[in-house]
């Protein structure tokens, strides 16, 4: 309601927001989902309002029927979209009464987050969480819209289906027909999605929920969605070039006061870790990682040496204007190595009034190791950082996996305190080329780094048989801002070449006849080369939010524990449902 109404009869529906009473007149702010409006009841315009009015308390829900009318000259609220306007109340009708709410609805303040889990309903009435649920509608209507128009058809998979393997643990529903078997909830609709296309669907998405019994984190939850899609006839480049179409046309049309760099950036995996520490890198900023090993592998000190002659490496970073560091955030620093696995973490700090790079000698800096340096090496290593008076360098060695995993987690923790990432940028990358196995070191076998329907990159198909480990897949990832956004990949079709991953993954035969026959012999029927990727909705609309938990995102979703507090799941179920499953449960 604005001032184009004013003189309009209208009915309003809502809820109590606040109520004012000055002696006789009663101010009422009226909320729905829209917004807030005030309200004015006066005993002598109608008195049966007044009367009902001064009953209410916040959080009834009511009704009223009334004008609007401009406000006084000097009462209106310029803060309010509302506020030039009041609507004078003729009749009032209470329709429910509330107690009240453990938590104001009326004011933004941090309230525990259980409490807002255990009434939900409650915390939707607040403008955050109301704010984020319009939001995800809004970006879900617009990945349907976007993808309807290219021919896209949305097709539903069942949610009690056979486990597919994604790499986590499956939730497992008992079948009370068949006693002893149980079905696994989709830790995603993979397999089914890929049969659509050998069953010729061409184009198909879903917006899938998933599930996977797995530790959660900020950016995890055991139940989320994804917007699952899958083409058939494409090169990577067909997925890719849509995935960065559909998301530069949704940030500029939904929430066009995010920045995006386009055409959105490739990095290899490699180049990924090697310079930024991770495979889901924030190339908002800088702060690239650099390798030494050339440069201090002979160097006098002992940790630097031994790494490198381990096979290992050093590499390290240039924190600029960090040299001051105390000796406790110097210690903070290498708490964070240390929790990462590393043994400890080298710092060096640049005196602020060396000007320029080349006047760096031993005597201006502060490090533990700089007795065992030699004045080259340290000009080396500051050149290679480009470090200037005033920086602080974070060097690592040892396992080079192990050494990009301390120096990505520094990166982004100095990133973070010296707010090198630029809020208002959505900073998309493609990230490829990523090898097609990994080396489960507990459980001593190879496992797929994406999940075993990934097609290997055609040139290095003679590796599979001679050194799978170099192999790499046809496997590309979104990220955005330091979170994997998606991820997808063109996948294997052929029975053949299918059975050949299978077994490098350590399956019996017999194994992949019983649990992936179904695919196999798909294939056997005329399977078109397709490809097709996951983008996850909770992370993307999270980022879109402006949240850093996921939660903030999913109108009910798990805690830590994996509960839902609202309807207190999960709970014991009774005898007679337990015999009915055919089960036991054992202490
Ligand atoms: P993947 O397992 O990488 O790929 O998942 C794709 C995307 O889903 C999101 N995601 C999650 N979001 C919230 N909580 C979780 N526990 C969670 N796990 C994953 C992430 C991730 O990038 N079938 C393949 C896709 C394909 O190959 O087409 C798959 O599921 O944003």
């Amino acid at each position: 309601m604005r001032s184009q109404h004013i003189g309009q009869s209208v009915t309003l529906a809502g809820w109590i927001h606040r109520r004012r009473d000055h002696g006789g007149v009663i101010f009422i702010d009226v909320r729905d989902r829209e917004g807030i409006v005030q309200v004015v009841f006066n005993p002598e315009l109608s008195k049966q309002s007044h009367e009902e009015a001064s009953q209410w308390r916040n959080e009834f829900v009511v009704q009223v029927k009334g004008e609007v009318a401009r406000r006084p000259a000097g009462t209106e609220n310029s803060r309010m979209p509302t506020g030039e306007i009041e609507v004078i109340a003729r009749s009032a009708v209470t329709l429910s009464r509330a107690k009240t709410p453990p938590f104001y609805i009326n004011e933004e303040q941090e309230v525990d987050e259980s409490l807002r889990l255990k009434y939900r309903y409650l915390d939707f009435r607040r403008p955050r969480m109301k704010d984020n649920l319009i939001l995800r509608h809004r970006v879900v209507k617009f990945m349907r819209d976007f993808l309807d128009a290219r021919g896209f058809v949305e097709v539903e998979t069942p949610i009690l289906i056979k486990s597919t393997p994604e790499g986590a643990r499956d939730y497992l529903v008992p079948s009370r027909l068949q006693p002893g078997k149980f079905y696994a909830l989709p830790q995603s609709p993979q397999q089914l999605k890929q049969l659509l296309m050998v069953g010729g669907m061409e184009k198909y998405y879903q917006i899938a929920r998933c599930f996977r019994d797995e530790d959660l984190r900020a950016d995890r939850q055991p139940e989320f969605t994804q917007l699952d899609l899958e083409m058939s006839f494409v090169e990577e480049e067909d997925v890719l070039r849509l995935m960065e179409d559909m998301f530069t046309q949704l940030v500029q049309t939904i929430t066009p006061q995010f920045k995006l760099i386009t055409p959105f950036p490739s990095l290899s995996y490699a180049e990924a870790v090697s310079r930024y520490g991770s495979d889901k890198p924030d190339v908002r900023f800088g702060l690239h990682l650099h390798e030494l090993s050339d440069i201090l592998g002979k160097s006098e000190f002992e940790v630097f040496r031994q790494a490198v002659e381990k096979g290992g490496k050093i590499k390290g970073i240039s924190v600029p204007g960090c040299a001051g560091y105390s000796r406790r955030e110097l210690d903070e620093l290498t708490q964070i190595a240390k929790s990462c696995g590393a043994k400890g973490l080298v710092t060096l700090s640049i005196n602020p009034d060396v000007a320029r790079p080349e006047d760096v000698t031993l005597e201006r800096v502060r490090s533990i190791i700089a007795r065992f340096l030699k004045p080259e090496e340290l000009q080396g290593v500051v050149q290679r950082l480009e470090a200037k008076g005033g920086d602080l360098l974070l060097l690592a060695a040892g396992d080079a996996v192990l050494v990009d995993k301390v120096l990505g987690e520094l990166r982004k923790e100095m990133g973070k305190r010296l707010n090198l990432a630029d809020p208002d940028l959505l900073a998309f990358a493609f990230i490829r080329d990523f090898p097609l196995l990994e080396w489960n070191q507990e459980e001593g076998h190879w496992q797929a780094m994406h999940h075993p329907f990934t097609a290997p990159m055609l040139e290095d198909m003679p590796l599979l048989d001679t050194a799978p480990d170099r192999a790499r897949g046809r496997h590309y990832d979104l990220v955005c801002n330091g979170f994997e956004l998606s991820s997808g990949s063109l996948r294997i079709y052929t029975r053949e070449l299918q059975e050949k991953v299978f077994k490098l993954l350590g399956y019996k035969q017999e194994e992949i006849e019983e649990r992936f026959g179904h695919m196999l012999e798909a294939f056997d029927y005329g399977a078109p080369p397709h490809g097709g990727i996951a983008p996850g909705i909770d992370r993307f609309v999270m980022l879109l939010a402006r949240e850093t938990n996921i939660r903030e995102v999913i109108a009910y979703p798990k805690t830590q524990s994996a509960a839902d507090l609202l309807m207190n799941a999960p709970s014991p179920v009774s005898d007679t449902q337990l015999r009915d499953l055919h089960l036991k449960i054992v202490e």
